[in-house]
């Protein structure tokens, strides 16, 4: 099998390549490297002593698309992950996500829809917003989108439906991911956040290594158990397991839909205070913070509702908050002892 994974230096697309690459799938990996590292390719070789075929292009440009479905004509299936993702940079720069986030996606669908070659699609549960209803499941209704960011992963499902249901031998999955957290357990890849992380964990790691002062606990208030937001932190290793077992559903079996949506989280939620806690507990430091006003436009409290990713895929989440927590504490010392 031959896949396509954009933004394949990235995050979560570093984590999905190593997993495709030690499963013997040949991977074809895009990025342009404005939010990664060439050195990630190294961690991805040294996990699985294999490397991916890596080619440094634009998505927003056309003719490097093209080029590239021309040199491989025999790519089975794509997994979509290059897009800008910081919800407060979307607000000051809306354009430049437009243009990433949705250009880009248009520019692949094109081939994709001409060659009938299936996608899995990186959504968010932004679209959700603030549910009504909790657990969270796949039926709840989208809220209108707080940010540009979330609305360029509203208006890509948008565009992904349409174009399955224009072609039906077009398939997609759309996976909408709860709160991705935590690093490969070699500590040889993980997140690596630009300038002062805006995400819970990250600026949690960066706080007890000593890069900051201070986490700032945004809000105390809540109408919550112990008064702080809750939300569903996903270990990346789980989510990466999400994304094999979803391209293999895509491509083995002759599915019935066009284009199906699932959520990707562990079912559980936990609170800002709970994930303190349970770093403090499995890593034996000790986390300096303070509480904070809200921050504004913070969703109090969100988990998935997983049945239908556990029945019609066969995925389930298997690792605990303190073995991602851990996970991300050991990335932290790798980056530290490297910088
Ligand atoms: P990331 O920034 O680490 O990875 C994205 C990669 O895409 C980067 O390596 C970047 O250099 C590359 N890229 C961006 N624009 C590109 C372009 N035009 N051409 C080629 N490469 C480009 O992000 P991530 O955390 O791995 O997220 C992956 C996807 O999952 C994104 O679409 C993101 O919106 C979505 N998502 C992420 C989260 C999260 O919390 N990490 C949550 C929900 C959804
Ligand atoms: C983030 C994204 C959202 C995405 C979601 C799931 C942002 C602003 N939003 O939101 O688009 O859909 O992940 O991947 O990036 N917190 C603190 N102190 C901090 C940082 C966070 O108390 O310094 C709290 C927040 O109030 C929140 C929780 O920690 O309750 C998690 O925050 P964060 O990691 O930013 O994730 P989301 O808010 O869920």
């Amino acid at each position: 099998m031959k896949i396509l994974v954009t933004g394949g230096l990235g995050y979560i697309g570093s984590h999905v390549t190593v997993m495709l690459l030690q499963k013997g799938v040949e991977v074809i990996s895009v990025d342009n490297l404005d939010n990664s590292r060439i050195e990630v390719l190294n961690g991805i070789k040294a996990i699985t002593n294999k490397e991916p075929f890596f080619d440094n292009l634009d998505l927003r440009n056309q003719n490097q698309i093209q080029d590239l479905f021309k040199k491989h004509t025999d790519i089975d299936g794509v997994i979509h992950f290059a897009a800008y993702k910081s919800v407060g940079e979307s607000v000051d720069k809306p354009l430049a996500y437009y243009q990433n986030n949705v250009g880009g996606l248009l520019n692949l669908l094109k081939p994709l829809c001409e060659l009938n070659i299936p996608l899995i699609f990186s959504s968010s549960c932004t679209v959700y917003g603030q549910a009504l209803k909790l657990p969270i499941d796949e039926n709840s209704s989208v809220q209108p989108a707080s940010s540009p960011y979330g609305f360029t992963k509203q208006i890509g499902e948008q565009l992904i439906k349409d174009c399955c249901k224009a072609n039906s031998d077009f398939k997609s999955i759309l996976l909408r991911y709860f709160n991705p957290v935590g690093a490969h357990p070699s500590a040889k890849i993980g997140e690596y956040p630009q300038g002062i992380p805006q995400n819970l964990v990250p600026f949690l790691t960066q706080t007890v290594i000593g890069k900051r002062s201070l986490l700032k606990v945004f809000g105390k208030d809540y109408d919550t158990p112990d008064g702080t937001c809750i939300r569903d932190y996903i270990h990346v290793m789980d989510l990466a397991q999400a994304h094999i077992d979803s391209i293999y559903y895509l491509i083995s079996s002759n599915q019935k839909f066009s284009c199906e949506t699932f959520n990707v989280g562990t079912g559980r939620g936990f609170s800002v205070l709970e994930v303190i806690k349970a770093f403090e507990k499995t890593t034996g430091e000790s986390v300096p913070y303070k509480f904070t006003n809200p921050r504004v436009g913070d969703t109090i409290s969100a988990y998935a509702d997983v049945k239908k990713i556990e029945k019609q895929i066969g995925w389930k989440a298997k690792y605990s908050l303190e073995e991602a927590l851990q996970s991300a504490w050991n990335w932290e010392k790798e980056i530290d002892k490297n910088s």
